[in-house]
Parts: C-alpha cells; sequence; structure tokens
C-alpha cells in the first residue's frame, strides 16, 4: 500500500472511531511532525563479567533450543519454521545476515503438530550501532543487540531470558563480554524483560534525534559520545574459550 492510501486509511479509521476529534487530532498529529520528529531511547550497557547476574532461566527453558546463525549464514533451512506474526520477514532477516548481524531464533515444539516452529529472535552486530534513528559504528568488541521479539501467543513466558543466554555467551566468546541495546522509554514489556532485577543492565546515555521541517535540519546525539557513554562499561573480563566455538556449543543447553 502507497504512503498516501496507507495515511487516507488512518484517517478514516481515525474518523470511524472518534468522529471529528479523531480526524482532527490526525491531522494535527501529521502537521506536527512535518514540522518537528523528536525521537530518544535510551541506551543500555551490560559488562560481561557480571557472568552471576544472568538471569535465571525458566522452569521448562530446555523446551526451548537457541540455534545461533553468523553473519553470511542462511536462514532460509528455517524458513518453514516460521508460522507466528513477527515484524521481520525471513528475506529482511536475511539481509541483516548478509549484512554483517548474527541472529538467534528460539525454537519449540509445535503444539499438536510435529516438527518445531521459531517463538522468538535477537538481532545482533558486534559494533553495530542504531537507535532514534541514529546509526554508526562502535568497538567491534562490544556487541549491540539490534531487535529481539517473541511471537505473541508465548510472551510472558521468559523466552527473552533464554534468548539473554545465548547473547551473553556470544557477546563472551567473540567480544570482549560486554553488550548494549536500546529502547523506547515506555516499552513495558521489554523493561520488564530486560530491567528485571539480575539482568546486570545500566543506563549508560540517551540517544536524541530531532528533526525539523521533514529532515531538512537534523541534530541527534553525537555517535562519540555514545560510543564514550558505551565505551564507560568496565572492559575488564577475560576473553571466554575458543573463538571458534560453533553455534551447537551456543545452543541453550539448560
Ligand atoms: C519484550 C519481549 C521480547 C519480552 O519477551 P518475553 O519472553 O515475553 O519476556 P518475559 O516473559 O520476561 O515478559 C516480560 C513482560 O511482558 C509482559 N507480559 C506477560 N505476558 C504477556 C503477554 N501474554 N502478552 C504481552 N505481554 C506480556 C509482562 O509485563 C512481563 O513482565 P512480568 O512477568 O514481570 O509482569 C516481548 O514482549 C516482545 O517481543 N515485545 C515486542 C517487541 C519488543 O518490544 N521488543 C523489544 C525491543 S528490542
Amino acid at each position: 500500500m502507497s504512503l498516501v492510501r496507507q495515511k487516507l486509511e488512518r484517517l478514516k479509521v481515525g474518523y470511524r472511531d472518534s468522529g471529528l476529534f479523531g480526524f482532527a487530532q490526525y491531522i494535527g498529529r501529521v502537521l506536527i511532525s512535518s514540522i518537528c520528529d523528536y525521537q530518544v531511547q535510551e541506551v543500555r550497557g551490560r559488562v560481561g563479567k557480571d557472568r552471576d547476574a544472568v538471569l535465571a532461566l525458566p522452569a521448562d527453558a530446555s523446551a526451548i533450543n537457541c540455534v545461533l546463525l553468523e553473519p553470511g549464514q542462511s536462514i532460509r533451512p528455517f524458513a518453514p519454521e516460521f508460522l507466528q506474526p513477527f515484524r521481520d520477514s525471513v528475506e529482511s532477516l536475511q539481509g541483516r545476515l548478509d549484512h554483517g548481524c548474527a541472529l538467534i531464533l528460539a525454537r519449540r515444539a509445535r503444539h499438536g503438530g510435529t516438527g518445531t516452529e521459531i517463538v522468538g529472535y535477537t538481532i545482533m552486530e558486534l559494533g553495530g550501532f542504531s537507535a532514534a534513528g541514529i546509526k554508526g559504528k562502535i568497538s567491534k568488541e562490544i556487541l549491540f543487540i539490534h531487535y529481539t521479539e517473541v511471537a505473541p501467543k508465548f510472551r510472558g513466558q521468559r523466552i527473552a531470558q533464554v534468548l539473554a543466554r545465548v547473547i551473553y555467551d556470544y557477546a563472551r566468546k567473540r567480544g570482549n563480554g560486554n553488550s548494549c541495546t536500546a529502547h523506547k522509554p515506555g516499552n513495558l514489556q521489554s523493561e520488564r524483560a530486560f530491567r528485571r532485577k539480575g539482568s546486570g543492565s545500566k543506563l549508560l546515555c540517551y540517544a536524541v534525534r530531532a528533526s525539523f521541517f521533514r529532515g531538512l535540519f537534523v541534530w541527534h546525539t553525537p555517535v562519540s559520545k555514545i560510543e564514550r557513554a558505551i565505551a564507560s562499561l568496565d572492559t575488564r573480563v577475560e576473553r571466554a574459550g575458543d573463538s571458534k566455538t560453533t553455534s551447537a556449543q551456543l545452543t541453550n543447553e539448560a
């Protein structure tokens, strides 16, 4: 659907749901965002040496099997297991792999059927950074977690914790153990999942981007400032094990 049709569709929905007030509200929002668009995200980090701070796994964690895909690998063998609605399509996830990201797929046995299905995933990148529309590169030693999603039907079952365990192992094996991510303040589900006691997650800084007149003037937090805040994470962590660890070794074994 074209952008104009999408906007018209939203206008119709606003009018249908809230009458003239909904219509005026939508027009007001569009006008304001064309003059000024403001985004803010919290950048949070976790120190690799806090091994013991890793979240306790849920009781039925063994039902979840995590597969790690390294940059450049193919997700296609797992395509038939994508049965749940996710933000990213298989094609767009393949695009992330092709552009230097690694993926973790959380799989479990299908309810009432044979075989397994994907119930969640994480997109992560060593040295990548992206928040509030600000993109850049940080130290290759630090793992940036771009996005984690658990399918709506499986939320609230601590699957994010199972993924977090694999993320932290990957950060230790491929980088210096430190990891960071960005969240929209007010995303209650992710706040509850990732700030839970024992997660070791610390607020490092805010990433802010303000754009005026549809991007004619843009101001954002300099990536160098964000990198300094991320670098303030304690990097005194011993690199764990052999960097040639295979996906099988990273599979959740709890
Ligand atoms: C954030 C997310 C990955 C957490 O995954 P999860 O495996 O459900 O995490 P948890 O089981 O620890 O649940 C976290 C919180 O979600 C909420 N929750 C519980 N059941 C839920 C359900 N059925 N539906 C929606 N949210 C639910 C609860 O507030 C829960 O915290 P609590 O148990 O302490 O009250 C998941 O909610 C999600 O995919 N959200 C949409 C995408 C997103 O926002 N990703 C984060 C940005 S990187």
